[in-house]
């Protein structure tokens, strides 16, 4: 089979911690990977001054994808290493989709009691390029009772339609077929008519896709009190990151959400990273579960046509999953890792 070159970016805290137990993983499957480390993160920021400087970018270009543990430290002021590393690679290598599973795997305890995992079995398609993660801000009179913060949400047509248009493709491909824009249309009335009048539009050519459309806070409610409503979601890029933290929360914890930031016209390379962060508050301690970084290399390996790979790795997550049930809970990141990697090489 062909090989994998990945570079591989473990960042800062558990990121680290976490990757490490991916890549083991990733190695079990038994396709040829060769990986490539890069330090960028909090360490390197000190050092140099360097967030990601652009040659380096530039050979992350020739990549065939990119594995990410999690940045940020809370040495560094909040936004540089997110925005100025993070940010930056989902903008520059142009990842429109930040593709999003919540989904209950059987055994896994849930706060939702009595839901099943065929009720929470859904893909959120966040918007991964625009929205106020890339729009204009500035202040006036910093420090000032009179001070002034804007923050612009930016949305175009070709943004908002390119992602749409993938979220019908994911959505007419499942069985329940069922699209929902998740917008707040009665507050934000340019942006949320733009992304309405979009999603009509392209709905015409989906005539098999259930359409649904739900303001964003009452999806909120939705998620924890009926998520069976929920196949696939579309939606701008805040409200994305916010909406998959409580999916992660009802479908099993943090430590268990996965997530491609991808480029479907597959222009640059496409990176797979938990949806958690660098959880600063448990980094060095082995408590962090690193089963979202294992199912991220699922999807990586789905992304780069190696589907039953991507299906080995995600039963070996099942199987671990069930026996925690059965009181393997308390185990440490490499214990957990390790347990996969084992069912993984079978
Ligand atoms: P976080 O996701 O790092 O942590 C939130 C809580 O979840 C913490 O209590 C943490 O211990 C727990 N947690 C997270 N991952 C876990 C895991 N794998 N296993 C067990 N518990 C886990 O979010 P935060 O505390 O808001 O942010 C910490 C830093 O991470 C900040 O600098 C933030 O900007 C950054 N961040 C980065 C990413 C990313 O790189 N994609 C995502 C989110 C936050
Ligand atoms: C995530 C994170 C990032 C985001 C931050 C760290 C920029 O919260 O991946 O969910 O908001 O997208
Ligand atoms: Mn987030």
């Amino acid at each position: 089979s062909r090989n994998i070159r990945l570079a591989v970016i473990p960042g800062d805290g558990i990121g680290v911690e976490v990757v490490t137990e991916g890549l083991k993983v990733l190695e079990a499957v038994g396709t040829k990977v060769e990986t490539t480390t890069y330090d960028l993160g909090a360490k390197r920021y000190h050092e140099t001054g360097e967030t990601l400087p652009d040659p380096l970018l530039d050979e992350l270009r020739g990549y065939d994808a990119i594995l990410l543990g999690a940045v940020g430290d809370p040495s560094v002021p909040p936004g540089i290493l997110e925005r100025d590393l993070l940010l930056k690679l989902r903008f520059q290598l142009d990842h429109y989709v930040n593709l999003r599973p919540v989904k209950l795997f059987p055994g896994v305890e849930t706060p939702l009691g009595k839901a099943r995992p065929e009720d929470i079995d859904m893909i959120v398609v966040r918007e991964g390029t625009e929205g106020p993660y890339a729009g204009a801000g500035g202040v006036m009179r910093r420090g000032t009772p009179h001070e002034i913060a804007t923050q612009e949400s930016l949305n175009t047509a070709y943004g908002v339609e390119r992602v749409v248009r993938y979220a019908f493709e994911k959505a007419v491909a499942r069985p329940r077929k069922k699209l929902t824009l998740v917008h707040k249309t009665n507050v934000l009335t340019y942006a949320g008519d733009l992304w309405a009048r979009t999603f009509d539009r392209i709905s015409v050519e989906y005539p098999e896709v259930q359409t649904d459309y739900c303001h964003v806070d009452a999806a909120s409610m939705f998620f924890v009190s009926q998520p069976e409503r929920f196949d696939v979601i579309v939606t701008d890029n805040l409200f994305g990151d916010i909406l998959t933290d409580i999916g992660a929360a009802i479908a099993g914890g943090i430590g268990l959400a996965a997530s491609g930031n991808v480029n479907p016209d597959r222009t640059a390379p496409s990176m797979f990273e938990p949806v958690h962060g660098s959880a600063p508050d448990i980094a060095g301690q082995g408590k962090a579960d690193p089963t979202a970084t294992i199912l991220s290399v699922a999807m990586l390996l789905d992304h780069l046509g190696l589907a039953d790979e991507a299906a080995r790795v995600e039963q070996a997550v099942a199987d671990d999953l069930l026996e925690r049930l059965a009181g393997w809970a308390g185990r440490t990141t490499q214990e957990i890792g390790d347990d996969i990697t084992a069912r993984v090489a079978g």
